[in-house]
């Protein structure tokens, strides 16, 4: 039986290949793709995460806005990063494809609610505001949850948004704070890992190549995503981050972490959303979540460009 998914999400580039790669994977049974503001503003991943959903024919996915900004700070964007749309690259068409009208937090708690005990699997990629908020709202909902695969933080990377913190995390610590205390098992993708599965241009070549509008897209946007790390790192590509949490689902054996104590930053404004995660386990501190540290770039290349393939 397919596994019950929600994507959390603030598209973002590296958001929508995680999307097409959800709905390339027959493993995978998206429930609903719930929005949040991060990358860019909330209309527009609310919008983006629609315009994914068309460009692979999906118009029946459930698409829902959620928060619009953090729990207690105020927004910080990446159009530094994703530029002005949040899916710079290639233009696409508006959707047509209605927005939900319900809040994409009621949707996250009714559905948990409404599904057996350990049916459901969130998978944010984004700040964890909407999540959060579903669990200060329903905290009956926490022991439903079978787990929470994330995108978020870095430990041995350290920052990528301030020198001490990643973006998703530093957007809303404090409601990444709530997640990682709350005892749901968790499976974070830090950029430790998310770095390691860098685009080449043989592997951006390879979407291309698909001849598909999806592959089509999907390197137009990788393209564009590169510039800025390939500057900021000078590296050969660019990290893929969040299709790391759907390729986690479908192949585990792909990545490799250990099952650790992870506290959010929430005092500090020099080293804010930083995740102080116990790798060499030289405190008692309970352990909470599995924290990858290790990728296999080419396992990963090779499912991500052979399920694009598909749509
Ligand atoms: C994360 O921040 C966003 O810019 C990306 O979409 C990813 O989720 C990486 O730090
Ligand atoms: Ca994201």
């Amino acid at each position: 039986m397919a596994r019950k998914i929600i994507i959390d999400t603030d598209p973002g580039q590296d958001d929508a290949v995680a999307i097409l790669l959800a709905l390339g994977s027959p493993e995978l049974d998206l429930l609903g793709i719930t929005c949040v503001a991060g990358n860019v503003p909330l209309p527009l991943t609310s919008k983006n995460a629609r315009v994914i959903c068309e460009l692979a024919g999906r118009t029946d996915v459930k698409v829902f806005a959620g928060c619009e900004k953090p729990l207690q700070r105020r927004l910080v964007t990446a159009e530094n990063v994703h530029g002005k749309t949040g899916l710079d690259g290639i233009e696409l068409p508006d959707p047509t494809m209605p927005l939900q009208e319900m809040h994409a937090v009621d949707f996250i708690i009714e559905t948990i609610r409404a599904e057996a005990p350990g049916a459901v699997t969130l998978c944010p990629l984004g700040p964890l505001t909407n999540i959060a908020t579903a669990l200060q709202r329903a905290p009956d909902i926490a022991p439903k949850i079978a787990e929470i695969v994330l995108m978020g933080g870095a430990y041995f990377e350290v920052g990528n948004t301030t020198p001490a913190a990643e973006f998703n995390i530093h957007v809303d610590p404090q409601a990444a704070e709530i997640v990682f205390k709350s005892g749901i098992p968790l499976v974070v993708m830090p950029l430790d890992v998310t770095h390691k599965v860098l685009t080449t241009r043989a592997r951006v070549e390879a979407f291309r190549a698909l001849g598909t509008p999806v592959g089509h897209a999907v390197a137009s946007w990788t393209d564009f995503f590169e510039r800025f790390d390939m500057a900021k790192y000078g590296s050969q590509g660019a990290p893929l981050h969040d299709p790391c949490v759907i390729a986690y689902l479908i192949r585990p054996e792909l990545f490799e972490g250990r099952h650790i104590n992870v506290e959010i930053e929430i005092q500090s404004e020099l080293t804010m959303g930083m995740t102080v995660a116990d790798w060499w386990r030289v405190t008692k501190r309970a352990p909470n979540a599995m924290f990858m540290g290790r990728a296999d770039a080419e396992g990963f290349y090779q499912l991500l460009t052979e399920r694009i393939g598909r749509l």
